[in-house]
């Protein structure tokens, strides 16, 4: 059964690890996150942004497709469906398909218009257990149409979204989508442990996971950090492992034009991937 993200990441804040959040694509992409958590005994939460629902054929695609995995895989860990960079329309939307948690991202508002729309989508998740997340700053390049400058959050507005009764806080801390820059200055510690220290003991999320270094990681968990966003590097995996098959002439090989078999290396690196991960963010038997 799909749950939300409130128990599984208050444990985590708790005992000092984060969950994964990894956006999905199609059902190779959510069967291989699901199996991988399973096998690993974490929790996981299955990102989807916007533009991924679109492709999916809707939010209810993506409910059923999901409920019918728990089932037809044995998934017994905790697993939610979390919208991602949700718009105020979308937000609503997901929640009414059964998504029974979303982000709402008013990162692009003015403060006050960002609280104004938080409070509203807080009072109809409260309605249906369902958890949010909001976002202050914002979190620089360009996740599927969703664009931010990169703005790092002032602690002050993060307490003011904070206090609406958010489950989870995403801030801007100099973390970007997508490759880091060579040039890229870092997270800045310094804006999180203020935010940790004014949040007290809300569960914060670091998007823009790939790349990040694995000794940054760590430290952003220490600070409070208890869910990690990862997409890019899931996509990277998938495209160079289905790139090497067909590099290797095997989609030519007997039946190996069957998409079984064309996107079972991706698939298995996809697998291979979150596991890192899973290691990585210390939520291993973690469920
Ligand atoms: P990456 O694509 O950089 O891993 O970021 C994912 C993310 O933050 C989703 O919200």
């Amino acid at each position: 059964m799909l749950v939300n993200t409130k128990e599984m990441l208050e444990k985590a804040r708790k005992e000092g690890y984060a969950v994964g959040h990894f956006n999905i694509n199609n059902l190779e992409w959510t069967k291989a996150i699901l199996e991988s958590a399973q096998e690993n005994n974490s929790p996981v939460i299955l990102g989807v942004s916007e533009g991924a629902a679109k492709y999916m054929g809707g939010y209810k695609t993506i409910v059923g497709m999901i409920n019918g995995m728990l089932e037809g895989l044995n998934i017994s860990v905790p697993v939610a469906v979390h919208l991602d960079h949700g718009s105020f329309d979308g937000a609503q939307k997901a929640m009414e398909a059964g998504f029974k948690s979303v982000m709402f991202d008013g990162s692009h508002y003015s403060i006050e218009e960002n609280i104004a729309k938080t409070v509203e989508i807080i009072n109809l998740a409260n309605k249906q257990n369902i958890t949010v997340e909001a976002e202050v700053g914002s979190i620089g390049g360009e996740e599927d149409g969703v664009s931010g400058t990169g703005e790092v959050a002032s602690p002050d507005e993060c307490k003011q979204i904070a206090n609406l009764g958010v489950t989870m806080l995403a801030a801007g801390i100099g973390n970007i989508h997508g490759r880091y820059p060579d040039n890229w200055a870092g997270l800045d510690f310094d804006v999180l442990k203020d935010i940790q220290a004014i949040t007290s003991g809300m569960p914060l999320v670091l998007h823009g996971g790939t790349g990040i270094p694995a000794d940054m990681v760590k430290k952003s968990i220490s600070l409070g950090v208890s869910k990690i966003n990862v997409n890019t590097e899931c996509q990277l995996v998938f495209a160079a492992a289905t790139r090497k098959y067909i590099e290797a002439g095997k989609d030519l090989e007997g039946k190996g034009f069957d998409p079984r078999k064309l996107l079972g290396p991706g698939f298995k690196a996809i697998k291979a991937m979150v596991k890192e991960k899973m290691e990585l963010f210390g939520s291993i038997n973690k469920a």
